[in-house]
């Protein structure tokens, strides 16, 4: 069985950007050679973004490709994963039997973030493909993606800093930001339980990473749930974590992905962080599946 599709090489082409290159000539239905395989990692590690427009898989399909790349981490909102896959998790606005048929934005994830940072062994990549997308009334894709490079923030950091944040650790705390202090809009929003909670202990990881593929040095921060350094006081250190936020996001950094159909995601959650842009409501409709790999304790 072949990957390519007929003809047609894989091909990798960069973004503009210092972050995502298109893959194209590949047809995720089929069983990858492993000269193929070995073209599209080498772009993951290189560009920390895959774009590969223009499937049509099945769940097996998907978790069949995110699988050559590692073990698979199962997702612990087990309301949202699909019964007969629970590699796969749902994102969605959707709603059936009065409840979101996925994580609905994203489970607040309009604030820039990497996923599931608060773990111990945080996620390595996440696989996101495209199943319904939500249009404006004149024809417009909404719900865009963006995401920044980590690399290219920790390459554009001055001396100083760089040796300042060499050896600083960051607290990742899941509830950062109130889940559920957002009241009004809490019906769509990820509630957990405290048992929970205390399932999921602050824990610090160095604020400056190790790719453990390449060796190359990147921001590790999340917006959505760093709290704090370790060993400084709130009044030195959140305003540190801004200026990195901000300095991660600058726009140079960023690549913005305008959604199709069958458009097939894979980013690196050590090297980016990314951004759902939430401007999207009922009845336009968004369904996603996404698909995790394990990852290691970060250094
Ligand atoms: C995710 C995520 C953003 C989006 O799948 O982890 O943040 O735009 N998705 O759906
Ligand atoms: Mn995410």
């Amino acid at each position: 069985m072949t990957t390519a599709v007929a003809n047609q090489p894989v091909s990798v082409r960069p973004n503009e950007a210092p972050i995502g290159a298109e893959i194209t000539g590949v047809d995720l239905c089929g069983d990858l050679d492993d000269d193929s395989f070995r073209k599209i990692r080498d772009a993951y590690y290189r560009y920390s973004l895959l774009i590969i427009r223009g499937q049509a898989i099945s769940p097996e399909q998907q978790i069949r490709f995110t699988r050559r790349f590692g073990d698979l981490q199962l997702h612990h909102l087990k309301q949202y994963v699909l019964p007969e896959h629970p590699e796969v998790l749902m994102l969605s606005n959707i709603v059936e039997n009065g409840r979101t048929i996925g994580l609905a934005d994203a489970g607040r994830v309009a604030v820039w973030h990497t996923d599931l940072s608060y773990l111990k062994e945080p996620v390595a990549g996440s696989t996101l493909y495209a199943l319904e997308i939500p249009y404006s009334d004149t024809g417009e894709v909404l719900g865009d993606t963006v995401f920044t490079s980590t690399f290219a923030a920790y390459d554009a950091l001055s001396p100083e800093l760089k040796s300042k944040l060499a050896g600083l650790r960051a607290i990742h705390r899941m509830t950062k930001g109130g889940y559920e202090s957002d009241k009004e809009k809490s019906a769509s929003r990820l509630q957990y339980s405290d048992e929970q909670k205390k399932n999921f202990a602050d824990i610090a990881h160095p604020i400056i990473r190790t790719h453990p593929v390449t060796g190359r040095k990147c921001i590790y921060i999340n917006p959505l749930c760093t709290d704090g350094i370790e060993g400084m006081p709130d009044s030195e250190s959140l305003p540190l974590l801004e200026e990195l936020y901000a300095h991660c996001t600058r726009p140079e950094f960023t690549y913005r992905h305008k959604w199709r159909k069958g458009d097939l995601l894979m980013w690196d959650n050590c090297s980016a962080l990314h951004l759902a842009v939430m401007d999207y409501a009922l009845p336009q409709r968004r369904l996603m599946h996404r698909i995790t790999l394990k990852g290691a304790v970060p250094f």
